[in-house]
C-alpha cells in the first residue's frame, strides 16, 4: 500500500486523528502501553503513588492508557505490588486512577492478566505456580503442575468478573493479556501445552482458553463494552514449537469474529530471551541483580545473572539492538487480515517512525512504554515538534520491575526528566 502524505505541520500529524476502537473514540493514535507499575499496595489496591505515575502522561495528552497486568486471581498474581482487578473490593482504587485520568480526557483500558507459569511461586506465597502443562519455564527455573479443570473453569469467571470491576470502575475498556507466555499464551503454544483434554492437542483446543475467557468477559462486561487483546506477532521460541505469525494471525482472525475490538501486536515469552523489549541491555542483568528480583531466582539462573552478566548484556544487545517499530513486520500481516484496529508496541520513539508505521498501512495506532517512562510527556512533544528525555533502551526499568516502582533509571535520563516534570510544577 502506497504511503499516503504525511503533513509537515506536528499538529495535523496523523498521530493526533480520531480512532475508533468498538464503541470508543479516541482522539489520538499513541498510546501507553502495560508496564507492570509495581506501585500498588502489597495486597493489589491502587495507591497515590500509582496514579501519580499516570497522571503526567493524562495531562500531556496521551489519548488512551492501558494499566500493567492487573491480577484476575490471587493465584494469578505475579509480583509484588501487582495491582489486581480480582474482588469488587478493588473498584475504588481503580475508580480514583479512572477519574484522575478522565479529568484531562484521557480513556484507559485495564490489562487483565494471569501469569501461569511466569513467576517466582514462593514469592507470591504459592507452593507451585499452575500452566497449561508441567513445562518448566526456563528464564526463572519454575516447574508448574497442569491446571485442574476446576481451576480453568475458575480461571474464566476470574477473567468475567474483573471485566466487570474494570467496568465498574469507570474504566472505558479491558485488554485481555494473550500474549508474552503469560497463561492464556501458555494454552495457546503448542510447546507449553501438551495436553491431551479438551484443552489442547489441536489448534482449536489450544484456542478454547481465550475464547472461553474472552465469552466471559462479554458475558460479565456486556456486548457494547469495548475489549481488546494483546498476542504475539510470533512466540519466538528457537528450537521449540512456538507459535508462527501465521498461526497468530489466524488467532486474532477468530476472535475478530467473535466480536474483538482491536488487537495489540506485540512477541515472544520470558524465555525468548530479549525480542519483548529489544534495547542494549546496558543495565539489565545489572539492575536485575542490584534492584530487581535477581537474589529471588533459583541457583542457576541467579548465578549466570550475577557472573556472566557483562557477556549475556553484550550478547543480547547484539542480538536484539534497539529498533523502532520493531514489530511491524507482524502487525503488518494482522492489518492485512483484520478489520478491528491493529495498535502496534516496539521500540516506538519518534514521530517520524510512529506516522510512517500508521501512513503505510501497518498499523492503524502505536503504542509505547519505555520512552513514554522516560518522558511521560512525549505525545505532547510530538504534537509541539519538540524532543524530551529521550530512552536509550538500557532496560534498567524492566530490570527492577516486580520489585521497585516502574521509572527510568538510566541516571542522565532520569535527570532530564526529573527536571522537566519539577518545572512543570513549579
Ligand atoms: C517496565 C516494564 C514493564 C512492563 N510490564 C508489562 C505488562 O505489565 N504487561 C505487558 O503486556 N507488557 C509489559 N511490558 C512490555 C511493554 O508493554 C512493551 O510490550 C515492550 O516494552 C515494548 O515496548 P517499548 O519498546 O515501547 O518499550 C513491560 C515493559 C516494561 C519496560
Amino acid at each position: 500500500m502506497p504511503a499516503a502524505a504525511r503533513s509537515t505541520k506536528p499538529e495535523e500529524s496523523i498521530l493526533f486523528t480520531p480512532l475508533s476502537i468498538g464503541s470508543l473514540t479516541v482522539g489520538g493514535r499513541v498510546f501507553k502501553t502495560a508496564t507492570a507499575e509495581t506501585r500498588a499496595t502489597d495486597d493489589g489496591f491502587v495507591s497515590d503513588e500509582f496514579i501519580e505515575f499516570y497522571e503526567p502522561m493524562a495531562r500531556a495528552g496521551t489519548p488512551l492508557i492501558i494499566t500493567g497486568n492487573l491480577y484476575v486471581i490471587e493465584t494469578g498474581k505475579s509480583t509484588y505490588r501487582q495491582p489486581g482487578a480480582d474482588n469488587e473490593d478493588k473498584i475504588p482504587g481503580l475508580k480514583r486512577l479512572a477519574d484522575a485520568l478522565h479529568a484531562h480526557g484521557t480513556a484507559v483500558f485495564g490489562q487483565l492478566n494471569h501469569c501461569g507459569r511466569q513467576v517466582l511461586p514462593k514469592t507470591m506465597g504459592l507452593d507451585r505456580a499452575v500452566s497449561a502443562s508441567g513445562v518448566r519455564e526456563l528464564m526463572l527455573g519454575t516447574l508448574p503442575r497442569p491446571m485442574t479443570e476446576a481451576e480453568i473453569a475458575e480461571t474464566v469467571e476470574a477473567f468475567g468478573r474483573s471485566a466487570a470491576i474494570c467496568k465498574a470502575a469507570g474504566f472505558d475498556g479491558v485488554q485481555i493479556h494473550a500474549g508474552h507466555g503469560y497463561l492464556i499464551s501458555q494454552f495457546l503454544t503448542p510447546y507449553t501445552n501438551r495436553r491431551t483434554d479438551a484443552w489442547g492437542g489441536t489448534f482449536v483446543k489450544r484456542l478454547r482458553l481465550l475464547l472461553e475467557v474472552y465469552q466471559s468477559v462479554r458475558r460479565h462486561a456486556g456486548a457494547d463494552y469495548p475489549v481488546i487483546m494483546k498476542l504475539n506477532g510470533t512466540d519466538f521460541l528457537p528450537g521449540r514449537p512456538g507459535l508462527k505469525n501465521r498461526d497468530l494471525v489466524e488467532v486474532a482472525r477468530i476472535m475478530e469474529r467473535e466480536g474483538l475490538d482491536g488487537l495489540e501486536v506485540t512477541v515472544g515469552h520470558y524465555e525468548s530471551g530479549g525480542p519483548m523489549i529489544r534495547g542494549t541491555f546496558s543495565e539489565f542483568f545489572k539492575g536485575m541483580n542490584k534492584e530487581g528480583l535477581g537474589h529471588k531466582l533459583p541457583w542457576l539462573q541467579r548465578t549466570g545473572a550475577k557472573y556472566a552478566w557483562p557477556a549475556m548484556a553484550l550478547a543480547f544487545g547484539a542480538l536484539w539492538p534497539p529498533k523502532e517499530g520493531f514489530n511491524l513486520e507482524y502487525a503488518e500481516n494482522f492489518k492485512k487480515a483484520l478489520s478491528i484496529p491493529v495498535i502496534c508496541v516496539g521500540g516506538f520513539q519518534s514521530r517520524e517512525a510512529m506516522e510512517q508505521a500508521i501512513l503505510s498501512g501497518r498499523c492503524d495506532a502505536v503504542s509505547v512504554a519505555r520512552s513514554m517512562i522516560a518522558d511521560p510527556y512525549l505525545v505532547r512533544h510530538l504534537m509541539q515538534g519538540v524532543s524530551g528525555p529521550a530512552c536509550n533502551f538500557c532496560n534498567g526499568c524492566i530490570a527492577r520491575a516486580g520489585r521497585m516502582p516502574v521509572d527510568c533509571y538510566e541516571k542522565e535520563v532520569r535527570r532530564e526528566k526529573d527536571a522537566m516534570m519539577e518545572a512543570e510544577s513549579a
